[in-house]
């Protein structure tokens, strides 16, 4: 695995793949990578003849009084981890090498980002469209992979590509979990072990929502209302719990048959998203 640092260099080596007609796929990550993270490189060494991955924690997506100064850095295991993965080209470049001069365009995708999460962090997905467009820019992939655990995020992106005319596909992955049900997340270390006791409860809720969602006898309301009591009972302070169409993430109306529910709860400082896509008759 060759590791890249600048621009130009990763341009050169992404260029001489090019001239021999090989596919290239794209992970864009922010490191500290985890078993979820892992999934999208095999999905990418799957669908192309090369895979990037990018580790760079992009300091536009977080608000102020976020963490972006603690945001775990364990450069050394993740190398080890995508070496071993098949990864041709590692990029981790400097903050100075992507916004070193003075950058004066946002990508901004209208609507889908103001919902959701994009309440409680405000421009956190206009620091994300933007840097992805830059990286896809950088990178040229003819495909990149994300992960459905961000589920906003991936409406973002798969907008942003169509309105754009970016020339890659976007792929997904399903959410890896552990056996307790939480989903794998970099922002599970800030956990103590009582709340990684709690943290399951979550995805149980969502569970539970969208099984009350299909038997069809409460209305959709009462069925957020009752979950973010019980996330409540459990310890978690609830930012939203959303029964939403999974084509824009509008609320849901029961004539909507394409679902998310989307959610995003706080044990203590730590803010944990999580979501359940399904269909209803
Ligand atoms: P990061 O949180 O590092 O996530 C990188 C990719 O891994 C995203 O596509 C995310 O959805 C996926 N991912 C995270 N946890 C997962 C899990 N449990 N199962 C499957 N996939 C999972 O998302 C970002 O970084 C950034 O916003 C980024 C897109 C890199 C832009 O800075």
């Amino acid at each position: 695995m060759q590791e890249i640092n600048t621009i130009d260099d990763l341009r050169r080596i992404v260029k001489s793949w090019r001239l021999t007609g090989e596919h290239i796929a794209f992970v864009p990550t922010m490191g500290n990578l985890h078993v979820g993270h892992l999934k999208l490189v095999e999905e990418a060494r799957k669908l192309a003849d090369r895979v990037v991955v990018s580790i760079f924690v992009n300091p536009t997506q977080f608000g102020a009084g976020e963490d972006f100064e603690a945001y775990p850095r364990t450069e050394q295991e993740d190398r080890a981890k995508l070496g071993a993965n098949g990864v041709d080209l590692l990029f981790m470049p400097a903050v100075s090498e992507i916004y070193g001069h003075d950058v004066k365009t946002t990508v901004s995708v209208k609507k889908l980002s103001a919902l959701h999460c994009g309440i409680a962090r405000p421009g956190h997905f206009d620091g994300v469209a933007t840097v992805v467009c830059k990286l896809f820019n950088i990178v040229q992939p003819d495909l990149a992979v994300f992960g459905q655990k961000d589920f906003q995020q991936l409406a973002i992106i798969r907008t942003m590509v169509h309105d754009l005319n970016i020339p890659i596909e976007i792929k997904s992955v399903a959410t890896v979990r552990e056996a307790s049900g939480l989903a794998l997340s970099s922002r599970n270390g800030y956990l103590n072990p009582q709340q990684l006791q709690i943290a399951p409860t979550l995805y149980q809720t969502l569970c539970h929502a969208r099984d009350e969602v299909v038997r069809g006898k409460k209305p959709y309301q009462l069925i957020e209302k009752d979950a973010a009591n019980t996330l409540w009972s459990y310890g978690f302070q609830t930012d939203y719990f959303s029964i939403c169409r999974s084509n824009d993430l509008l609320v849901a109306s029961k004539d909507d048959h394409n679902l998310v529910i989307l959610a995003a709860a706080r044990l203590g400082k730590t803010r944990l998203i999580d979501n359940i896509q399904f269909q209803t008759n």
